[in-house]
Protein backbone atom coordinates (compact mmCIF):
# COMPACT_ATOMS: atom_id res chain seq x y z
CA UNK A 1 0.00 0.00 0.00
CA UNK A 2 1.32 3.38 -0.73
CA UNK A 3 3.06 5.26 2.16
CA UNK A 4 1.18 8.54 3.36
CA UNK A 5 3.37 11.89 3.60
CA UNK A 6 1.39 15.46 4.61
CA UNK A 7 2.86 18.64 4.43
CA UNK A 8 1.55 20.61 7.37
CA UNK A 9 2.53 23.99 6.77
CA UNK A 10 1.53 25.79 9.84
CA UNK A 11 1.21 29.49 9.62
CA UNK A 12 3.76 29.91 6.79
CA UNK A 13 4.48 31.52 4.81
CA UNK A 14 3.71 35.26 5.18
CA UNK A 15 2.10 35.96 1.45
CA UNK A 16 -0.16 34.13 -1.42
CA UNK A 17 2.89 34.69 -3.50
CA UNK A 18 5.16 32.93 -1.41
CA UNK A 19 2.62 30.24 -1.08
CA UNK A 20 2.28 29.82 -4.79
CA UNK A 21 6.00 29.17 -5.27
CA UNK A 22 6.29 26.42 -2.50
CA UNK A 23 3.21 24.73 -4.00
CA UNK A 24 4.88 24.64 -7.61
CA UNK A 25 8.66 24.19 -6.27
CA UNK A 26 6.82 20.87 -4.48
CA UNK A 27 4.87 19.69 -7.66
CA UNK A 28 8.31 19.39 -8.75
CA UNK A 29 10.29 17.89 -6.64
CA UNK A 30 7.67 15.31 -5.97
CA UNK A 31 6.55 14.42 -9.92
CA UNK A 32 8.78 11.55 -9.78
CA UNK A 33 7.85 9.77 -7.36
CA UNK A 34 4.00 8.16 -8.15
CA UNK A 35 4.22 5.55 -5.54
CA UNK A 36 3.35 7.88 -2.14
CA UNK A 37 0.54 9.50 -1.49
CA UNK A 38 1.02 13.31 -0.83
CA UNK A 39 -1.27 15.54 1.39
CA UNK A 40 -0.34 19.51 1.25
CA UNK A 41 -1.93 21.43 4.03
CA UNK A 42 -1.71 25.32 3.72
CA UNK A 43 -2.84 28.28 6.15
CA UNK A 44 -6.85 28.85 4.92
CA UNK A 45 -6.23 31.89 3.03
CA UNK A 46 -3.98 29.94 0.45
CA UNK A 47 -5.93 26.87 -0.03
CA UNK A 48 -7.32 28.00 -3.36
CA UNK A 49 -4.30 29.13 -4.80
CA UNK A 50 -2.49 26.23 -3.63
CA UNK A 51 -5.48 23.61 -4.92
CA UNK A 52 -5.42 25.66 -8.25
CA UNK A 53 -2.10 24.30 -8.48
CA UNK A 54 -2.06 21.03 -7.37
CA UNK A 55 -1.75 18.06 -9.90
CA UNK A 56 0.05 15.50 -7.95
CA UNK A 57 -0.48 16.74 -4.62
CA UNK A 58 -4.00 16.74 -2.94
CA UNK A 59 -5.38 19.45 -0.80
CA UNK A 60 -5.32 19.35 3.04
CA UNK A 61 -6.51 22.01 5.66
CA UNK A 62 -5.05 22.41 8.99
CA UNK A 63 -8.22 22.74 11.28
CA UNK A 64 -12.00 22.83 11.06
CA UNK A 65 -15.35 23.57 12.84
CA UNK A 66 -18.28 21.80 12.26
CA UNK A 67 -21.08 23.43 10.48
CA UNK A 68 -22.33 26.73 8.92
CA UNK A 69 -23.69 29.01 11.18
CA UNK A 70 -23.05 31.73 13.81
CA UNK A 71 -19.46 31.11 14.22
CA UNK A 72 -16.94 33.80 13.65
CA UNK A 73 -13.72 32.78 12.59
CA UNK A 74 -14.64 29.38 11.67
CA UNK A 75 -14.47 27.37 8.77
CA UNK A 76 -17.35 24.68 8.22
CA UNK A 77 -16.14 21.07 6.88
CA UNK A 78 -18.79 21.67 4.08
CA UNK A 79 -16.50 25.32 2.87
CA UNK A 80 -13.55 23.17 3.07
CA UNK A 81 -14.95 20.68 0.71
CA UNK A 82 -15.95 22.86 -2.02
CA UNK A 83 -12.77 24.00 -2.39
CA UNK A 84 -11.29 21.12 -3.22
CA UNK A 85 -9.59 19.49 0.07
CA UNK A 86 -9.65 16.20 0.98
CA UNK A 87 -7.86 15.89 4.14
CA UNK A 88 -8.35 17.90 7.15
CA UNK A 89 -6.01 17.78 10.16
CA UNK A 90 -7.91 17.53 13.82
CA UNK A 91 -6.76 18.19 16.90
CA UNK A 92 -2.84 18.98 16.66
CA UNK A 93 -0.80 20.23 19.56
CA UNK A 94 -0.50 23.10 18.56
CA UNK A 95 -4.11 23.67 18.30
CA UNK A 96 -4.61 21.86 21.91
CA UNK A 97 -2.26 24.35 23.48
CA UNK A 98 -2.66 28.29 22.07
CA UNK A 99 -6.62 27.37 20.93
CA UNK A 100 -7.28 25.38 24.01
CA UNK A 101 -8.69 22.99 22.06
CA UNK A 102 -10.28 19.93 24.67
CA UNK A 103 -11.28 16.34 23.47
CA UNK A 104 -14.55 17.45 23.10
CA UNK A 105 -14.00 19.84 20.83
CA UNK A 106 -11.62 17.24 19.06
CA UNK A 107 -14.54 14.65 18.96
CA UNK A 108 -17.02 17.08 17.39
CA UNK A 109 -14.69 18.19 14.60
CA UNK A 110 -13.57 14.35 13.37
CA UNK A 111 -17.39 13.28 13.46
CA UNK A 112 -17.92 16.63 11.13
CA UNK A 113 -14.84 15.62 9.04
CA UNK A 114 -15.99 12.48 8.24
CA UNK A 115 -19.67 13.12 8.10
CA UNK A 116 -19.23 15.12 4.96
CA UNK A 117 -16.92 12.38 3.16
CA UNK A 118 -13.29 14.00 4.27
CA UNK A 119 -10.69 12.09 5.86
CA UNK A 120 -9.69 13.47 9.15
CA UNK A 121 -6.30 12.99 10.33
CA UNK A 122 -6.18 13.28 13.85
CA UNK A 123 -3.19 14.14 15.90
CA UNK A 124 -2.79 12.78 19.26
CA UNK A 125 0.52 12.82 21.67
CA UNK A 126 2.02 13.18 24.84
CA UNK A 127 3.13 16.35 26.13
CA UNK A 128 6.47 15.35 27.96
CA UNK A 129 8.91 12.61 26.86
CA UNK A 130 8.82 9.48 28.72
CA UNK A 131 10.83 6.20 28.88
CA UNK A 132 8.96 2.94 28.41
CA UNK A 133 5.30 2.25 28.44
CA UNK A 134 3.45 4.59 26.16
CA UNK A 135 1.07 7.07 27.61
CA UNK A 136 -1.92 6.48 28.79
CA UNK A 137 -3.33 9.86 27.89
CA UNK A 138 -2.71 9.04 24.01
CA UNK A 139 -5.04 6.27 24.62
CA UNK A 140 -7.67 8.74 26.48
CA UNK A 141 -7.13 11.32 23.11
CA UNK A 142 -8.16 9.18 21.09
CA UNK A 143 -10.86 6.77 22.53
CA UNK A 144 -12.46 10.54 23.81
CA UNK A 145 -11.77 12.07 20.19
CA UNK A 146 -13.72 8.53 18.96
CA UNK A 147 -16.21 7.48 20.75
CA UNK A 148 -19.89 7.01 19.56
CA UNK A 149 -18.33 6.92 15.68
CA UNK A 150 -19.79 5.20 12.97
CA UNK A 151 -17.69 2.20 12.30
CA UNK A 152 -18.52 2.13 8.84
CA UNK A 153 -16.82 6.02 8.77
CA UNK A 154 -13.44 4.97 10.02
CA UNK A 155 -11.89 3.53 6.68
CA UNK A 156 -10.92 7.34 6.11
CA UNK A 157 -9.27 7.92 9.58
CA UNK A 158 -6.00 8.64 10.12
CA UNK A 159 -4.46 8.94 13.56
CA UNK A 160 -1.39 10.78 13.42
CA UNK A 161 1.08 9.88 16.72
CA UNK A 162 3.00 13.10 17.02
CA UNK A 163 4.69 13.07 21.16
CA UNK A 164 4.89 16.67 21.52
CA UNK A 165 8.58 17.08 22.70
CA UNK A 166 9.13 15.80 19.49
CA UNK A 167 7.44 18.74 17.55
CA UNK A 168 9.48 21.44 15.35
CA UNK A 169 13.28 20.62 17.60
CA UNK A 170 14.87 22.56 14.62
CA UNK A 171 18.27 20.08 15.38
CA UNK A 172 16.58 17.79 13.24
CA UNK A 173 16.59 13.91 13.22
CA UNK A 174 18.35 13.85 16.65
CA UNK A 175 14.66 15.80 18.31
CA UNK A 176 12.34 12.93 16.74
CA UNK A 177 10.88 9.53 18.64
CA UNK A 178 13.07 6.60 17.91
CA UNK A 179 11.70 4.25 15.79
CA UNK A 180 11.19 1.51 18.19
CA UNK A 181 8.94 4.08 21.17
CA UNK A 182 7.13 4.90 17.39
CA UNK A 183 6.99 1.53 16.62
CA UNK A 184 5.18 0.61 20.72
CA UNK A 185 3.05 3.88 20.20
CA UNK A 186 1.62 1.77 16.73
CA UNK A 187 0.70 -1.34 18.25
CA UNK A 188 -1.08 0.89 21.19
CA UNK A 189 -3.22 2.63 19.43
CA UNK A 190 -3.30 -0.28 16.87
CA UNK A 191 -4.36 -2.14 20.36
CA UNK A 192 -7.26 0.68 21.49
CA UNK A 193 -8.81 0.99 17.87
CA UNK A 194 -9.41 -2.81 18.38
CA UNK A 195 -11.06 -2.75 21.68
CA UNK A 196 -13.48 0.50 20.20
CA UNK A 197 -13.94 -0.77 16.91
CA UNK A 198 -13.04 -4.22 16.73
CA UNK A 199 -10.32 -6.23 14.48
CA UNK A 200 -11.86 -5.53 11.45
CA UNK A 201 -12.71 -1.87 11.26
CA UNK A 202 -9.23 -0.88 12.98
CA UNK A 203 -7.34 -2.78 10.48
CA UNK A 204 -8.59 0.28 7.83
CA UNK A 205 -6.90 2.92 9.82
CA UNK A 206 -3.90 4.41 9.10
CA UNK A 207 -1.81 5.36 11.56
CA UNK A 208 1.25 7.88 11.10
CA UNK A 209 4.01 9.66 12.47
CA UNK A 210 4.74 13.44 13.23
CA UNK A 211 7.27 15.28 14.87
CA UNK A 212 10.97 16.21 13.41
CA UNK A 213 10.38 13.97 10.59
CA UNK A 214 13.64 14.72 7.79
CA UNK A 215 14.95 12.92 5.07
CA UNK A 216 17.47 11.29 6.98
CA UNK A 217 14.80 9.40 9.41
CA UNK A 218 11.66 8.74 7.91
CA UNK A 219 12.57 5.35 6.34
CA UNK A 220 12.96 4.23 10.21
CA UNK A 221 9.65 5.44 11.06
CA UNK A 222 7.97 3.75 7.88
CA UNK A 223 10.01 0.55 7.92
CA UNK A 224 10.78 -0.42 11.60
CA UNK A 225 8.17 1.53 13.17
CA UNK A 226 5.64 0.46 10.21
CA UNK A 227 3.90 3.16 9.97
CA UNK A 228 1.24 4.44 7.25
CA UNK A 229 2.59 7.52 6.55
CA UNK A 230 4.16 10.67 8.32
CA UNK A 231 3.18 14.10 9.10
CA UNK A 232 5.71 17.04 8.24
CA UNK A 233 6.00 19.97 9.50
CA UNK A 234 9.73 22.12 8.96
CA UNK A 235 11.29 19.98 6.40
CA UNK A 236 7.94 20.50 4.15
CA UNK A 237 8.85 24.52 3.84
CA UNK A 238 11.96 23.15 1.66
CA UNK A 239 10.50 21.66 -1.50
CA UNK A 240 13.67 19.78 -1.76
CA UNK A 241 13.76 18.24 1.47
CA UNK A 242 10.16 17.80 1.16
CA UNK A 243 10.81 16.04 -2.42
CA UNK A 244 13.35 13.72 -0.45
CA UNK A 245 10.88 12.45 1.95
CA UNK A 246 8.45 11.75 -0.42
CA UNK A 247 11.32 9.52 -2.63
CA UNK A 248 11.60 7.74 0.47
CA UNK A 249 8.62 6.92 1.14
CA UNK A 250 7.49 5.55 -2.92
CA UNK A 251 11.07 3.66 -2.23
CA UNK A 252 9.81 1.81 1.22
CA UNK A 253 6.06 1.38 0.03
CA UNK A 254 7.85 -0.25 -3.04
CA UNK A 255 10.08 -3.36 -1.22
P1 LIG B 1 7.77 19.23 12.61
O1 LIG B 1 6.17 19.38 12.78
O2 LIG B 1 8.00 18.29 11.46
O3 LIG B 1 8.25 20.62 12.34
O4 LIG B 1 8.28 18.68 13.88
C1 LIG B 1 5.33 18.26 12.69
C2 LIG B 1 3.92 18.66 13.05
O5 LIG B 1 3.74 19.49 13.96
O6 LIG B 1 2.95 18.19 12.43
Amino acid sequence: MKKLVIANWKAHPENAAKARALAQDTEVAIAAYKNAEVVIAPPFPFLPVVGSLLTRARLGSQDVWGAEGPYTGMVSARQLKSLGVGYVIVGHSERRIHAGETDEMIHRKVAAVLRRGLKPVLCIGERERQGGEVPVIVGVQLSSALKGLKKEWLGRLIVAYEPVWAISTAAGSTGAATPDSAFRARIYIEKTLVSLFGARTARDVRIIYGGSVTPVNIAAFLAESRMNGVLVGSASLDAKKFGQIVRSAAEVARR
